[in-house]
């Protein structure tokens, strides 16, 4: 039996009609959500996130201020910047696009960030607050990865969940929020990495796979139980001939045969990928009301 795909890109679509309606309720009590845009250096990938949030912002109503800068951006400059947007009141939300070049600190630029503004959810005090449950900005691709299972009507609740990928960006927080004692949450949780041993052993216990190791056929079909239900965070080129700009894309799950044995799973693309955006958009939103005291 085949797969049901879970649409990333529908339910992206449903989530930012939403928004698009409560940008338009802020703006008629004066209120405009803005988001300050940080990219340094000429990464293709990185330049075309940058561009689909900017545009992203533009179609739901979201003020966008886009700076690229060059490459050799020194750490003070870049930090510089970063504080005339912690000082603007039309910003709400500060994104610096990682990686950022080798001889910048990331940690110190994550650091700068106001946290009432890192819509990202980077900065160790909005990890701290997920990590005890408070109130905070999630980051946005584990945000998306559980709001594609909620909406898609997956239990979580006592589910055995094996994430794949221990970054700072997906695994460990996606990790984080799953355990949550909260709806949407309270999920037994392994997570695993580059060190585990015996990959295979876990993912094959898993009602729920995450994979977000970064390497295309990661997990494979002998490497899951019939009916688990299948994120794939991956994003990965392969060279491909056939395609005009030579390569496409793949996650880190062998889709095609996987899908034979998962009850639901996501496609690459159009599965985590327009969810990342989304909950971007969510969160300025959100720091907007909370800035004009909306919350
Ligand atoms: N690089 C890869 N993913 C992300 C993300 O979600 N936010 C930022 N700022 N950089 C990234």
């Amino acid at each position: 039996m085949s797969a049901k795909i879970i649409d990333g890109k529908q339910i992206a679509a449903e989530i930012r009609e939403e928004l698009k309606a409560e940008v338009a309720e802020l703006k008629e009590q004066g209120v405009v959500p803005g988001l300050g845009v940080i990219l340094v250096g000429e990464d293709p990938a990185s330049q075309s996130y940058v561009t689909a949030k900017e545009r992203a912002c533009e179609t739901i109503g979201i003020f966008s201020d886009d700076n690229r800068l060059p490459a050799d951006t020194t750490q003070e400059e870049l930090l510089k910047l970063v504080n005339r947007m912690n000082d603007d009141p039309k910003i709400n939300g500060i994104l610096v696009q990682l990686p950022l070049p080798k001889h910048i600190d990331e940690a110190a630029v994550l650091l700068a960030i106001d946290p009432d503004k890192d819509v990202d959810g980077f900065h160790p005090m909005n990890v701290g607050k997920m990590m005890v449950g408070e109130k905070a900005f999630l980051p946005c691709t584990p945000n998306g990865v559980v709001q594609l299972l909620l909406r898609s009507g997956v239990e979580t609740a006592g589910a055995h969940v094996v994430v794949v990928g221990r970054s700072n960006i997906v695994g460990k927080p996606v990790a984080n929020m799953l355990l949550q004692k909260k709806e949407g949450a309270n999920a037994t949780v392994t997570l695993c990495h580059t060190r585990t041993k015996d990959l295979a052993f876990h993912t094959r216990q898993a009602d729920i796979i995450i994979a977000a190791s970064g390497w295309p056929n990661t997990i494979t079909a002998d490497m899951v139980k019939d009916g688990v239900v299948v994120i794939d965070v991956g994003v990965n080129r392969v060279e491909d001939a056939s395609r005009e700009r030579g390569y496409r894309l793949v996650g880190d799950v062998d889709f095609e045969e996987v899908k034979e044995k998962a009850a639901l799973i996501t496609p690459v693309p159009g599965g985590v990928g327009p969810m990342t955006i989304t909950m971007l958009l969510f969160n300025t939103v959100e720091s907007a009301r909370r800035a004009h005291g909306l919350a």
